[in-house]
């Protein structure tokens, strides 16, 4: 297939690209930075400069490319589009990328309809907005809260299953740059645990995601999917967990009062009773996803570990290393 992914160079493009190339797709991939474009030739893609918010240059691009296939993965979460994280203003954090979830996806819409693209896959969340009532874990008939700063989501979930496109729920991602900025907190114990910690998180490996995105791709998926590990937890588990495979000691605790102050009402949120995680059996069930890293508890052990703190851990093989060592 020729293949157009808008966002070629985030974390998760970087796993995707060199993926749809190995199946054999002919793949062009888009930055909005030209110094990016050497990136995308060694990951094997056709590189292109494109704003994706700029509705002819999206409707040139896709034009020229002739697709069989647009993967949306336009966000604008990197300091580079977002500034400094800050989750006290989840407004300013999340506005260009709900721009891009927003005019973005009826850009992309756009282009696809006027070529006539029928495979459309796109980049959605499922970290902060799993509906807060009810159980901790949540499937793709759960509708999503609308929390502060995700609000282009649902218009995006929207627009893309109406023209009978695919919705990618990716949870929280780690994998190759996925975590550099959380995992420097941690490392200084400037990560805490909230309150009891007891919010229910996903978690999935960048390189899982990228692999049920090639699978929704090939099989034109239609409809909703939670891309998630096999494993949601409440924070009290995996952010421990985190820090010790990070060779950090581990998190201080902070009051729900405190944290609010300090990191703003969504970090709470996240923290406490009001995360929820999501299952995947449908991905599996449908696309045929099998995940290189069904739990987080294993995948951190690889992605995060230092020698420091595999000399102290027992569990530690070197089939475990030399895994770490091989992996993309
Ligand atoms: N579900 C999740 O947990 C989730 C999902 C996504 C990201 N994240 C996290 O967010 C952080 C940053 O993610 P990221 O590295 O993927 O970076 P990002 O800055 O969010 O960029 C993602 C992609 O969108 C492109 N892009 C940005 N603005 C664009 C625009 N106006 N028009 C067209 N394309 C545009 C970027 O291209 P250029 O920058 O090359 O122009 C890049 O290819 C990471 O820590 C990641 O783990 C989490």
């Amino acid at each position: 297939m020729r293949v157009f992914v808008a966002g070629g160079t985030g974390v998760i493009g970087r796993q995707l690209v060199p993926r749809l190339v190995a199946r054999g797709h002919q793949v062009t991939a888009t930055t909005t930075n030209a110094t990016r474009l050497e990136m995308l030739r060694k990951l094997g893609a056709n590189g292109v400069v494109m704003d994706g918010l700029d509705a002819v240059a999206v409707g040139e691009a896709v034009a020229a490319a002739r697709p069989d296939a647009i993967v949306h993965q336009m966000t604008g979460l990197s300091e580079a589009h977002a500034g400094k994280p800050n989750m006290r203003r989840p407004d300013r954090f999340f506005a260009i990328t709900n721009r891009l979830r927003g005019e973005g996806t009826d850009h992309l819409l756009a282009a696809a309809a006027a070529t006539g693209v029928a495979t459309f896959v796109a980049q959605s969340a499922a970290i902060f907005s799993g509906i807060r009532v009810a159980s901790s874990v949540k499937t793709e008939q759960d509708p999503l809260d609308e929390v502060a700063g995700t609000e282009a989501i649902n218009h995006l979930e929207g627009v893309v299953v109406k023209a009978g496109g695919a919705v990618l729920r990716y949870g929280g991602l780690y994998g190759p740059g996925a975590t550099d900025d959380q995992v420097k907190l941690v490392r200084k114990r400037l990560y805490p645990l909230v309150g009891g910690g007891t919010g229910y998180f996903s978690w999935v490996h960048t390189g899982d995601a990228a692999s049920a995105t090639v699978l929704a791709v090939e099989q034109k998926a239609r409809g909703v999917f939670n891309i998630v590990d096999d494993e949601p937890a409440p924070v009290s588990q995996w952010l421990p967990h985190l820090a010790e495979c990070a060779g950090a000691k581990p998190p201080r605790r902070l009051p729900a009062w405190l944290a609010r102050m300090l990191a703003g009402e969504m970090m709470v949120d996240m923290m406490t009773n009001k995360g929820r995680g999501f299952a995947n059996a449908k991905a599996k069930r449908e696309l045929g996803w099998q995940l290189r890293y069904p739990s987080w508890r294993d995948g951190f052990r690889e992605e995060f570990a230092c020698p420091a703190c595999e000399a102290n851990d027992p569990d530690t093989t070197a089939d475990d290393a030399s895994r770490r060592n091989n992996r993309s």
